[in-house]
């Protein structure tokens, strides 16, 4: 199996254009002609695996508290569309598998980033490969990621042929990144190193590079960074505007 990483991710969807992680941020991302989005999966209180970025409802939803405090029953009852403009009120959160029949439907490439309520890390990765296993064929084009590494260690164990992507984020001051992040690379077997872009540096990715990985780099949602990092040798960017950034990096022959 070989990865086929597009250049440009949509990422949360097309989080510029839609609610961010719903069904209407995929479709949006597939009418601009974008080959794959990025969507963060979590657990309902019940063990529902759904679409959904923070631990807490309140920024994106009309709903208050946390997601691991509140049941599947209760979730599918919030709107998640007018926070983020009038013409989107009514939108649900989508389930896992709500989300997947819309990439299957549209033929978009998946990095399911799990994205784990505090202490749930290990369950939700679980539950979630469990759901993928039931109605995805195509391991070409997906990409199972994590800044968690238990969730990524039991993908490892459940999953070990599917592709796996290692997240860093600053630790500690803001442009330090974990020190043995080549060891854990190393152990959870992964294809690619999804850095942020407050820890990108060329030397970064030029180590990713010798290790015979992809790196990856999120959130890109300028034009003139998204050709740096292009020229630098990144294989593909997460954006919220994928449209603009595809639009603006150069073909290279
Ligand atoms: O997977 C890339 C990116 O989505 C990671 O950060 O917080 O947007 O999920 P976040
Ligand atoms: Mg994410």
């Amino acid at each position: 199996m070989a990865l086929k990483l597009p250049k440009v991710i949509g990422h949360r969807g097309a989080a510029a254009y839609a609610p961010e992680n719903t069904i209407e941020s995929i479709h949006t991302a597939a009418d601009m002609g974008i080959e794959w989005v990025e969507l963060d999966v979590k657990l309902t209180k019940d063990d529902v695996p759904i679409i959904f970025h923070d631990d807490l409802l309140d920024r994106t939803t009309n709903g208050h508290g946390l997601v691991a405090e509140t049941t599947y029953d209760d979730i599918q009852q919030l709107e998640a569309g007018s926070w983020y403009g009038e013409s989107f009120t009514g939108i649900k959160i989508p389930t896992l598998e709500e989300a997947v029949d819309a990439l299957l439907e549209r033929n978009l490439g998946f990095n399911m980033e799990i994205k784990p309520c505090p202490g749930r890390e290990r369950e939700t990765a679980e539950a979630a490969l469990d759901v993928l296993s039931q109605i995805w064929d195509d391991h070409d084009r997906l990409l199972i990621s994590s800044f968690q590494h238990v969730s990524l260690e039991a993908a490892l164990e459940v999953a070990n042929d599917w592709h796996r992507g290692l997240l860093l984020a600053p630790e500690g001051d803001e442009h330090t990144i974990n020190p043995n992040w080549k060891d854990l690379a190393e152990y959870l077997a992964v294809k690619t190193v999804n850095l942020g872009t407050k820890i990108a540096t060329r030397e970064l990715v030029e180590d990713i590079i010798d290790l015979d990985l992809h790196p990856l780099i999120y959130t890109v949602n300028d034009p003139l960074d998204a050709r740096q990092y292009q020229a630098w040798g990144v294989d593909a960017m997460f954006s919220d505007e994928p449209d603009v950034i595809l639009e603006n990096l150069l073909t290279v022959h």
